[in-house]
């Protein structure tokens, strides 16, 4: 039994950062993001009754105990939804590089939980499987699902309302989202460790929390009614918010490079300037630009004449997480 699944990386316009319970992997804030067309993970999962544990590959390469450890652990919760104790094999690629500052983590996840569970023959609903992505890696909860897509923090204990829902189809509002490489080091502290160290130690943190709901409201309001700047104002306030409360935690996370900050105001002022874009930044040095189709060429032209950025990669906005396929205990065919 084997099954093949593809799922594309988000970016977050209004951040995740921080956790309202670690063991269930629960957000202490809602988030929103568009979920990406052009970069995707593949990965296969393939149950043998031979292996004694998992085996991961990651790109080709065998995989650390660590990364083993996480797929494992939602395998595991795959397993006993099925009450099965076979193990698999899992092969995992992506199409872009991981320092790409593209949380892989979330298209990973997000494949893995599709393809594990059509590996044990599970038919999830989308909701489940987001929940099982979630418990792995907050954001990949989103990556479930295509185009605009809203995560709930909620407030249950048992975190039955911490869900990710689509919010607004890919094709009904299409953006186009660039992403200006501005180093390709392993960044030093990721999302996980840096959120937990921002929430013990930031004094700032507890206003962040308390301010999430208005935020959510106003970016959700803004995808609905495609209102570019609006949703653009909003954006780029939780990006400066999330940096703001991680370089506020002791000892202060910084994630930018010279760079960076150099991409940053060149976006603000081609917006100035009247072109349509907007700019993101995750738990790295990456600067992702959101801006309206007719201005991705001038804004990537723009992009790549900031000192210090070496790429520019460029995707629409596409669909969820899904099977592309699957094969179960075939038939015996007798001779
Ligand atoms: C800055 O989803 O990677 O990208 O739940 O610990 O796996 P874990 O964290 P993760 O954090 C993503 C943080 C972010 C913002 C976002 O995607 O919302």
């Amino acid at each position: 039994m084997h099954a093949l699944a593809q799922a594309q990386p988000n970016i977050a316009l209004v951040k995740y950062w921080g956790k309202r319970n670690s063991t269930l992997n629960l957000p202490a804030v809602g988030s929103l993001s568009v979920t990406l067309e052009s970069l995707w993970t593949r990965t296969r999962v393939e149950l043998d009754p031979a292996l004694r544990t998992d085996e991961l590959t990651l790109d080709g390469r065998a995989a650390r105990q660590r990364e083993i450890d996480r797929v494992s652990a939602l395998l595991e919760r795959l397993r006993r939804l099925a009450g099965s104790a076979v193990h698999a094999r899992v092969e995992s690629a992506n199409n872009f590089p991981t320092a790409a500052g593209l949380a892989s983590s979330a298209s990973g996840f997000a494949a893995l939980a599709v393809a594990g569970s059509g590996a044990y023959g599970l038919a999830l609903p989308p909701a489940e499987l987001s929940r099982i992505a979630r418990e792995s890696s907050g954001s990949a909860a989103r990556s479930i699902f295509g185009g605009f897509v809203e995560m709930e923090a909620g407030s249950a204990d048992d975190g039955h309302d911490a869900l990710a829902r689509p919010l607004l189809d890919a094709s009904a509002w299409p953006l186009a989202v660039l992403i200006a490489i501005t180093s390709t080091r392993e960044k030093e502290v990721g999302s996980t460790d840096g959120m937990t160290h921002t929430a013990q130690t930031s004094p700032y943190y507890q206003a962040w929390v308390a301010g999430s709901p208005v935020e959510l409201q106003a970016a959700r309001s803004a995808v609905l009614a495609r209102d570019f700047d609006a949703l653009a104002v909003v954006s780029e306030r939780s990006c400066l918010r999330m940096h703001a409360l991680a370089s506020s935690a002791d000892p202060g996370l910084i994630y930018w490079n010279g760079a960076t900050v150099e991409a940053l105001h060149t976006v603000r002022a081609l917006r100035r300037g009247g072109t349509p874009c907007f700019f993101t930044v995750d738990a790295g040095p990456q600067v992702k630009v959101v801006c309206l189709p007719s201005a991705t060429g001038r804004v990537a032209a723009t992009l790549r004449e900031v000192p210090g950025v070496v790429e520019v990669m460029q995707s629409t906005l596409g669909q969820g997480a899904r099977l592309i396929a699957a094969e179960h205990a075939p038939a015996r065919v007798s001779a």
